[in-house]
């Protein structure tokens, strides 16, 4: 014990001498801080999942924030579950019993991986979740959202704002020539660049997704904060994270990519979608209570069904969203347009980058992983074809029926 809060405080002057000199790491506490973060990525690396393409008794959404997420809570996992079975959103703590045993079939949370720890039924967990390229991802951060992230990014973004609009109310002019690039506005809004290398963004937003994946955001519910403060204090500790957040990856029940809208929708009406139809079903037959609930809507085919209603409410809440995210920018006279990003310098670019290495690094395991995917599901539908014909053909030849 005493040795472990030795260590601890170890940690925490490392951190502090860190912050204030920023100078080569002293060997002693980078290896301390090593030896931390290799045990904990030792002991998440450990866990084996069995049958990672069965749907467990929950299934556990880990929404990374702005990489369309939204859109499948509320077009696919909400028509598929209905409120009886959906837990409550947890967008920023554990909000729901899990002991209640029909409470247990959805999570929807903004929250990093580390909250599977407190489900009670861990190892029956299913766990998604949708990446994005991290350049868009991270120029995406700076519209404007009351969960984590945004909790923290909002009033700083607030603050930011206005503390800009009084110095141009007091005549103070930081620029003297004229530009329409939202992204480099100094007296409106934090230019792109200043923004890249705030406290906010090293906290929050570079490597987001790695750190969200691997439970180790400053949001979570990790009984050892040591092993984030050591990340977060030597970069070359990163690869341990990357690895665990890979794993963690690999082992998901579905990886979907926000480029790949269509296609990730399409995978995951068959993989997701079709499992927990069926397990819903097993259960209402199992439950009178659940007799009540209507299912009946997506009896005939499944899998169409589900694409068609998601389409359709997935593009009427990209509209709503769209809508919103215009006037709020208008109303600060500010338009990120698809042209304004062309005109961002190549060299921030390359920061935003090499400030996201492992995010870049965790996106390319994830386009591997949605490869396999998709690969799987056309194995499948192959499958499926050749034992039609099969039948096809003992039908037609063999005459004798049971
Ligand atoms: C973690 O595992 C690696 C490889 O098995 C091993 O070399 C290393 O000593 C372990 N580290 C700790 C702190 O357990
Ligand atoms: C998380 O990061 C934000 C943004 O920098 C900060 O305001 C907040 O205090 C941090 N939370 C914790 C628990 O460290
Ligand atoms: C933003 O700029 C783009 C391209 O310049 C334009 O098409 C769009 O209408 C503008 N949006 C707003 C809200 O001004």
């Amino acid at each position: 014990m005493a040795k472990e809060l030795a260590a601890l405080l170890m940690v925490i002057l490392t951190l502090v001498c860190a912050s204030s000199i920023h100078s080569v790491p002293d060997e002693e506490f980078f290896t301390e801080c090593e030896n931390i973060v290799q045990r904990w990525a030792n002991s998440s690396l450990d866990v084996e999942v069995k049958d990672k393409h069965t749907l467990l008794d929950l299934l556990f959404f880990l929404h990374i924030p702005r990489t369309g997420g939204r859109a499948y809570n509320f077009c696919f996992l909400n028509k598929l579950y209905t409120s009886y079975l959906e837990c409550p959103s947890s967008y920023d703590k554990l909000h729901f019993d899990p002991s209640i045993p029909l409470n247990r079939w959805l999570q929807v949370v903004h929250d990093d991986y580390s909250i599977t720890s407190k489900l009670p039924m861990e190892r029956r967990t299913s766990v998604m979740t949708i990446l994005r390229n991290p350049v868009d991802h991270f120029c995406n951060s700076k519209y404007i959202g009351h969960i984590w992230p945004w909790k923290y990014l909002v009033p700083w973004m607030r603050e930011d704002l206005f503390a800009r609009r009084d110095r141009r109310n007091h005549g103070n002019f930081q620029e003297d020539k004229e530009t329409n690039n939202a992204y480099d506005m100094k007296d409106i809004v934090i230019p792109l660049e200043e923004f890249i290398h705030s406290v906010v963004a090293y906290d929050i937003i570079h490597n987001g997704a790695t750190f969200q994946i691997a439970g180790v955001t400053n949001n979570s519910y990790l009984e050892a904060p040591e092993v984030r403060n050591c990340a977060m204090s030597y970069q070359s500790l990163g690869k341990y994270v990357l690895e665990v957040a890979k794993k963690r990856l690999d082992n998901m029940l579905y990886v979907g990519l926000t480029e790949q809208h269509k296609e990730s929708a399409t995978i995951f009406a068959d993989v997701v979608g079709k499992q927990v139809f069926l397990q819903l079903q097993a259960l209402r037959s199992s439950f009178i209570l659940l007799q009540i609930i209507p299912v009946a809507v997506f009896s005939f085919n499944i899998f169409l069904e589900l694409l068609k209603a998601y389409d359709e409410c997935s593009s009427t809440s990209r509209k709503i969203e769209a809508r919103r995210r215009t006037s709020t920018l208008k109303r600060i006279s500010l338009n990120f347009s698809k042209e304004a990003r062309l005109q961002v310098p190549e060299a921030v670019l390359q920061t935003i980058i090499s400030l996201n290495s492992l995010d870049m690094e965790l996106y390319k395991h994830a386009q591997h992983i949605f490869e396999q995917q998709k690969y799987r599901l056309l194995q499948e539908r192959v499958q499926v074809e050749m034992h039609k014909d099969d039948s096809f053909k003992t039908d037609s030849h063999e005459s004798a029926p049971l």
